[in-house]
């Protein structure tokens, strides 16, 4: 395999059906393609995608061999003030616990960190127990609950929290989480920092 193998990317013009795609597959079609096409166009809006080349995915145990995604996974943030809010976060059922969640929750943070945001703050199902352990993993404390958020089901939502985004601790527990995180990783990133497309 070679270095680049997993791409981690701001969400492209020409990804935007693939993108339809993985979140009818993830989420249950949670937004529209007009729905990704005015993040693309939105200055306040952070979305990131997952991908990369169907041989390195079937190898990494996608149970269609052949038939990999073009994208694994999706996350997506509003800079709203000074918190980000995040909207979306996303793994193909696929290639979930893998670690790729919160490789890429840890990007959205990294980038929030980088537009200077103090806060981040999101909804979750409170039936969602893998999403709420991945958010308590990196920090998120529970703030609250919005009884029957969920208009079809009527299911409750909690409220999460993560502050200090500011605080140079922060930024270091993020590097630190980043490093394992990429070592735990079946594919791997370019080295140069320079090269990534998180880059400032
Ligand atoms: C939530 C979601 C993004 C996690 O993605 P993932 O790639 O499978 O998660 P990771 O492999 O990165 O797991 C990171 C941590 O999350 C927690 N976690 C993830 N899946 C879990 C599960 N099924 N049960 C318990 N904890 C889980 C663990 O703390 C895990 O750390 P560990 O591997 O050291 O135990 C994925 O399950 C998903 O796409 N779900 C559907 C969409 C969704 O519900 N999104 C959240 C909306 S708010």
């Amino acid at each position: 395999m070679t270095v680049s193998e997993l791409q981690l990317q701001p969400l492209t013009q020409a990804q935007l059906e693939a993108v339809v795609e993985l979140d009818r597959v993830c989420l249950g079609g949670l937004w529209t393609l007009e729905g990704y096409q005015r993040e693309l166009e939105s200055p306040n809006s952070e979305l990131l995608v997952l991908s990369v080349p169907s041989a390195a995915a079937n190898e990494a145990g996608s149970s269609q061999k052949g038939q990999s995604p073009p994208l694994l996974g999706l996350g997506c943030f509003w800079a709203i003030v000074e918190e980000a809010h995040i909207t979306l976060l996303a793994i193909h059922p696929d290639y979930h616990r893998q670690g790729l969640g919160q490789f890429l929750l840890l990007a959205l943070l990294e980038k929030a960190v980088q537009r200077g945001l103090e806060r981040a703050t999101l909804e979750v199902r409170v039936s969602n127990e893998a999403a709420i352990a991945l958010y308590q993993k990196l920090g998120f404390r529970i703030a609250g609950r919005r009884k029957g958020y969920y208009q079809k089901t009527q299911e409750d939502a909690l409220i999460l929290w993560l502050g200090g985004l500011q605080d140079p601790k922060f930024l270091q527990n993020l590097k630190i989480w980043q490093q394992k995180g990429r070592d735990r990783l079946p594919w791997k990133l370019p080295e140069n920092p320079q090269n990534s497309p998180l880059s400032p």
